[in-house]
């Protein structure tokens, strides 16, 4: 069995591949999906969903999505320096003092602190620039946000600064990925739409109205207004079972996503340990026979969950080998005894395809006991990243 490298550095212990054309083809159903006229946010906090950011950032221009959602500053000043000049949203916190840089960078912002719109309106003045504001609008997801009560004071005090752009109003669905039951996004969704309506009868439209994530854009196109938030669809990966359930149960069908991330490696050491031995830390494998044991460097720093010991499998020429013992920081070990002809530094698909066998994030998550989203956003992001 020989290695396939794709022009990787040839010392990368592992690395993931990101498939250009997986991107293209999902960016292509989302965009179908919401039609032309309606604005596109590919999101692409906490590493692109440990995609990479820079990568897919790139590839979500250069398939016509509009903006681009990030969850911190560094990640917006960060696509800002590649040369990003698409419009940035950052739907995370941004601290008082880095306020300056993210105005500065022409970034856009979530509010809902008094203390963040009068200090953006400061730091507008002195850099004779605008700052662009979407404000959070509480819904019942009591995670950042203001009240429907404090909405309108809110966008007075917004409104009596010059400097400051008024420019989204915005909301977040806390259980539509989860469940087959849509009552409470549909309270959130009328409790947003009341919101507007009353903010429209003051005189008050908001440019951009969004609310919407994969789940709710798979599912409901009353959700869309005129700009769409897609994460985890972009990267070919169902929200959850429930949301592609309730596709079939809604005579909606299911989206043809393609995964388009893949997390491999090459195996450090192989060899014969006899029937009865112990394998990894705590001793919570025992062999049962005389084992063909392959040692791969990859552990939980890397963000192969200790969660998935003595559980999932990873693939090694198109065959499956289970994952024994337990994940350690750096290292797991996977039982090749069936495997012929397993060699050194032969390539292991940790998630992605060999020959007919697949390992899916949406696997790896069900072994750990999780969901995709934090399988793929928790590999570690120095691990290189190539687009294929
Ligand atoms: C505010 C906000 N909008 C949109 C998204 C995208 O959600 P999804 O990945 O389910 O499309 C997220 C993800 O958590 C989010 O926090």
């Amino acid at each position: 069995m020989k290695n396939i490298m794709n022009g990787m550095p040839e010392t990368a212990l592992s690395w993931v591949e990101v498939s250009r054309a997986a991107l293209r083809h999902n960016i292509r159903l989302f965009r179908d999906l919401i039609g032309p006229r309606r604005e596109f946010m590919a999101v692409v906090k906490a590493n692109a969903y440990g995609h990479g950011i820079g990568e897919v950032a790139q590839v979500a221009i250069e398939n016509g999505v509009d903006w681009l959602g990030v969850n911190s500053l560094e990640e917006g000043l960060a696509l800002r320096r590649l040369g990003v000049a698409a419009p940035i949203l950052v739907l995370g916190y941004v601290p008082l003092e880095g306020l300056e840089d993210a105005v500065a960078g022409g970034l856009r912002f979530i509010v809902y602190n008094p203390e963040t719109v009068e200090k953006a309106a400061a730091v507008a003045k002195r850099a004779k620039k605008e700052a662009r504001l979407h404000i959070k609008l509480e819904t019942g997801t009591h995670r950042q946000g203001i009240t429907e009560k404090q909405l309108l004071p809110f966008v007075r005090r917004i409104r009596k600064h010059p400097g400051l752009v008024l420019e989204g109003l915005t909301s977040h669905f806390a259980n539509i990925e989860d469940t087959t039951n849509f009552e409470y996004p549909r309270r959130q969704l009328d409790a947003y739409k009341a919101a507007v309506a009353r903010l429209r009868a003051e005189g008050i439209v908001f440019p951009y109205k969004h609310m919407s994530c994969t789940a709710a854009a798979m599912l409901f196109p009353e959700t869309y207004f005129n700009l769409v938030r897609v994460g985890i669809g972009l990267y070919g990966l169902w929200p959850s079972k429930e949301t592609f359930l309730s596709c079939k149960l809604r005579k909606r069908r299911p989206l043809a996503l393609k995964p388009a991330l893949a997390w491999k490696t090459r195996i450090a050491q192989v060899k014969v340990i006899p029937k009865g031995a112990f394998v990894g830390y705590g001793g919570t494998y025992r062999t049962t026979r005389r084992t063909l044991l392959a040692v791969i460097p990859v552990g939980y720093y890397d963000g192969y969950g200790r969660s998935l010991s003595n559980s999932s499998h990873v693939l090694i020429g198109g065959r499956r080998a289970a994952v024994v013992g337990r994940v350690a920081m750096d290292f797991l070990m996977a039982d090749v005894t069936d495997i012929p002809g397993v060699g050194l530094e032969d390539e292991a698909v940790l998630i992605g395809k060999s020959g007919k066998e697949q390992i899916t994030a949406g696997t790896l998550a069900a072994l750990a006991g999780t969901i995709a989203y934090e399988i793929v956003a928790r590999i570690n992001p120095e691990i290189p990243r190539i687009v294929v």
